[in-house]
């Protein structure tokens, strides 16, 4: 272990937004703990692509949606380390589906993963985070706040997440510990083209889109980068916008 090493915790590390966040990140003197679900190869190679950046970099495998696999993962980090400095919470999960043919159990994804893992990622985070501070950042979507269609259940989590976020602020500022969030327009990812009617969505979202073009997952850890950095230190409990300024119309 380097002196100085900073530790970094990030969800979702492996594909998509998290990808890049975790290779914006990794250089020598960080050690990354890298969660992903279940696609190991995509979580290999950003592993490799960041060490060969000079970052160490642990693979973590475990559902965050699921409150003791999070507590697994800590336990994990504990054997490695009692040092967090960064806790990033990308993963997300969730039908696409009108909200009125919802099942409970299509609700309770997208609540666990979404929102309440954002929870108990923070709480699994305290510990470590209450000696020296850190910063924690979230990703939400404009769909928290307007009517996408088909988008209903990750929609309201996201709204829950970016509540969380403005109560986490006040109670963790005291720590040292900056809680924000970055709210996402259109990323090109795996996750999008998933989406259903994405071609004529994206045709949409251009034709209101300032900035041109749909965004690349490099234009979300650019803000991320920020909000980890010291340029940020009197940001707290935000969602910051990066859309390419669809949602000004
Ligand atoms: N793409 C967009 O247009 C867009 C817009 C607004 C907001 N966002 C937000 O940006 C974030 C990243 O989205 P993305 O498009 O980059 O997603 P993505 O390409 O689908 O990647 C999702 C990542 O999350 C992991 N993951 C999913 N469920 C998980 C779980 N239960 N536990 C642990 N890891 C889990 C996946 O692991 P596996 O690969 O192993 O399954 C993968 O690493 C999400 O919060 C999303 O809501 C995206």
């Amino acid at each position: 272990m380097a002196k100085n090493e900073r530790f970094l915790f990030i969800t979702g590390g492996s594909r998509g937004i998290g990808r890049a966040v975790t290779l914006s990140q990794a250089q020598s003197g960080m050690c990354i703990f890298l969660n992903y679900l279940r696609d190991e190869e995509s979580a290999k190679k950003v592993k490799h692509e960041a060490e060969s950046k000079g970052a160490r970099v642990f693979l973590l495998p475990g559902n965050v949606g699921d409150p003791d696999a999070v507590a697994s993962l800590f336990k994990n980090i504990r054997e490695k380390t009692g040092r967090l400095d960064f806790l990033i919470h990308n993963a997300a999960l969730g039908v696409f589906k009108p909200v009125h043919e919802l099942r409970l159990k299509d609700w309770d994804i997208s609540l666990d993963v979404n929102a309440k893992a954002f929870l108990t990622l923070t709480q699994g985070a305290l510990p470590f985070m209450k000696q020296n501070g850190g910063r924690i950042v979230t990703v939400s979507s404009l769909g928290s706040r307007r009517f996408t269609p088909n988008y209903g259940a990750i929609g309201i989590s996201k709204s829950a997440l970016e509540n969380l976020v403005r109560y986490l602020a006040v109670e963790l500022a005291p720590f040292g510990i900056g809680v924000n969030a970055v709210s996402s327009g259109l990323v090109e990812t795996d996750s999008l083209k998933a989406f259903p009617g994405f071609e004529s969505m994206k045709k949409a979202f251009l034709a209101r889109t300032p900035g041109g073009r749909l965004g690349k997952p490099e234009d979300i850890a650019k803000v991320i980068r920020f909000l980890l950095g010291p340029d940020a230190d009197w940001i707290f409990g935000q969602t910051i916008v990066a859309d390419g300024g669809y949602s000004l119309s």
